[in-house]
C-alpha cells in the first residue's frame, strides 16, 4: 500500500484551474514556507484558508497580506480578536473558531489542496477531514500517520484524496520510488529504504554531557530552522523514530525494511535501494521549499525558491549509524511500531507531554525518553479500531505522563 494517492493512475493536471489551498497551521515554519512557495506561483494557487492556534497578532499579518476567504483559530478569544482587527484593517476574511471550523476549511468544496501543517496530535482531525472530503493533502503533520496511520491510510483511499508526503525524507524516497499503490516493496523490486537524519545538535555529545543539555541547546538545530517541537524531536532523535512509522504507513514497509542512517550535512534527503544493487538518492539543500513545491506542483516542477546545491562547497558527504544508546527514543519507536495497535499512539501523546515539560524547563533531556519508557511499558496495547478509541488513548496517555511528571516533581 504504497500511499501518496487514492488510484494508481490518478490525473494530476490541473487543468490550468486555479488551485484553492487551505494552510492548517499557517503561521507555522511549514505555513510560511507554503505561503513563500506559493507567492511565486500566482497563476496557479490562491489561498482559500488560513489557520493557526491562538497567534492573532501571526494570522492577522498573513490574512492583510493574502486576504484569505477563510481565517480559523483554535481558540474563541483569539478568533473574536482576529475579526476585529481586521475589520478595523478592512480585509474581508470571515473568521471562524474551533476545531470544527478547521475540519470545515479542510474539506470545503470549494479547497483543491489542503497543506497539513498543524503541530502533533492536534493535527489528526482536519487532515482526517481532508481525506475523507478527497482532497490533494500535502502531509506535512507526520503525528497523524504515526497515531492513526491505518484509519488515515483508509479515509484517504475510501474518500479518494490524494496523499503527498511534505517530510523532506519521505517526499525524497516518493521522488525516488516509482508510486506503486497496494504492492509491498519487494514486488517492486525495492530491498530498503534508508531514512537519513542530520543526528541533531547532539550527535557527538557523551552520555554524560546529554543529561545536561539545556534547552538553548537543544533548539539550535544544526541544519534545519523548524518549530520548536519537531526541533526538540529532532534533538532526541523522537522525530526519526516518528519518521520510521511514517515510512511504513506511506510505502508499505516493514520495521525491518527502513534504516536510519545519520548523515550530519542533510543533504541527502534519503534513499531507496534496490535489489540490483541501485541506491536511488535524493539530494539538495536542506531547504522545505524543496519538497513543499514539489508536493504543490506535482507532477510539475515549480520553482521553490531553493538555492542550488554546490557541492565543491559541500566537499564531502558523511553517514554513521545512530547511537540507540544514547537516543532512545528511536528504539522506542521501532519498538511502538513492531508493537502496532495503539502503541505509535501511546508514544506519541507521552513524548509530545515529555517535549511540552522540557521546554518548560521541567525535565532534562534524558527525561524524555524515561518518561516515555515508562508510560508505554504500563499502557495496554489494543489494536485500533476507531479516531474516537485513539482519542481517548491519546489523552489516557497524556494523563499518565502528567502523573509520572508530578511523581518527579514531588521526588524533587
Ligand atoms: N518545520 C519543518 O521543517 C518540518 C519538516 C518536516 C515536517 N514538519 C512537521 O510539520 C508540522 C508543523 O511543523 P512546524 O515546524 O511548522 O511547526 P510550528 O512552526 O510550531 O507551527 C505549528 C503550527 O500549528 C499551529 N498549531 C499549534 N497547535 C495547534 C492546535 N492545537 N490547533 C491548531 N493549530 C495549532 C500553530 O499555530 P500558532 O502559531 O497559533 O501556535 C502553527 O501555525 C509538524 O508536524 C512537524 O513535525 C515540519
Amino acid at each position: 500500500m504504497v500511499s501518496v494517492s487514492s488510484g494508481d493512475n490518478v490525473d494530476f493536471n490541473t487543468q490550468g484551474k486555479i488551485q484553492q489551498v487551505t494552510i492548517l497551521g499557517a503561521t507555522g515554519t511549514i505555513g510560511t514556507q507554503t505561503l513563500d512557495v506559493m507567492s511565486q506561483h500566482p497563476e496557479r494557487f490562491e489561498v482559500f484558508a488560513l489557520t493557526a492556534n491562538a497567534n492573532v497578532q501571526g494570522l492577522f499579518d498573513l490574512c492583510v497580506k493574502y486576504k484569505p476567504r477563510y481565517a480559523v483559530l483554535l481558540s474563541a478569544s483569539a478568533a473574536t480578536s482576529l475579526e476585529t482587527q481586521l475589520k478595523n484593517a478592512g480585509v474581508v476574511t470571515t473568521v471562524l473558531q474551533g476545531e470544527s471550523a478547521l475540519c470545515e476549511v479542510a474539506s470545503h468544496q470549494d479547497v483543491d489542496v489542503v497543506m497539513a501543517a498543524i503541530v502533533g496530535a492536534a493535527g489528526l482531525h482536519p487532515a482526517m477531514a481532508a481525506a475523507k472530503a478527497g482532497k490533494r493533502i500535502l502531509l506535512a503533520n507526520k503525528e497523524t500517520l504515526v497515531m492513526a496511520g491505518n484509519l488515515f491510510m483508509q479515509a484517504v483511499t475510501d474518500g479518494g484524496a490524494t496523499l503527498l508526503p511534505i517530510d523532506s525524507e519521505h517526499n525524497a524516497i516518493f521522488q525516488v520510488m516509482p508510486y506503486q499503490r497496494s504492492r509491498v516493496l519487494a514486488d517492486i523490486g525495492v530491498k530498503r529504504i534508508l531514512l537519513t537524519a542530520s543526528g541533531g545538535p547532539f550527535r557527538n555529545a557523551s552520555m554524560e554531557q546529554l543529561q545536561h543539555v539545556t534547552r538553548a541547546q537543544a533548539l539550535n538545530h544544526p541544519n534545519w530552522v523548524m518549530g520548536p517541537k519537531i526541533t526538540i524531536d529532532s534533538a532526541s532523535m523522537m522525530n526519526k523514530g516518528l519518521e520510521v512509522i511514517e515510512a511504513h504507513w506511506l510505502f508499505n514497509a516493514s520495521s525491518a525494511q527502513i534504516e536510519v542512517l545519520v548523515h550530519p550535512q542533510s543533504v541527502i534527503h534519503s534513499m531507496v535501494e534496490y535489489n540490483d544493487g541501485s541506491v536511488l538518492a535524493q539530494m539538495g539543500n536542506p531547504d522545505m521549499r524543496t519538497p513543499i513545491a514539489y508536493g504543490l506542483g506535482y507532477p510539475d516542477r515549480l520553482i521553490s525558491g531553493v538555492s542550488s546545491l554546490d557541492l565543491l562547497k559541500v566537499g564531502r558527504l558523511d553517514f554513521c549509524a545512530p547511537d540507540q544508546n544514547k537516543f532512545p527514543c528511536l528504539r522506542l519507536a521501532y519498538e511502538a511500531l513492531d508493537a502496532g495497535g495503539t502503541a505509535p499512539a501511546i508514544l506519541n501523546a507521552s513524548n509530545e507531554i515529555a517535549v511540552e515539560a522540557f521546554l518548560a524547563d521541567k525535565i532534562g533531556f534524558m527525561d524524555i525518553p524515561a518518561l516515555i519508557e515508562t508510560v508505554l511499558s504500563k499502557a495496554n496495547v489494543e489494536a485500533v479500531t476507531s479516531i474516537a478509541q485513539l482519542v481517548e488513548v491519546d489523552a489516557d496517555a497524556r494523563r499518565a505522563a502528567t502523573h509520572w511528571l508530578n511523581t518527579l516533581a514531588c521526588a524533587h
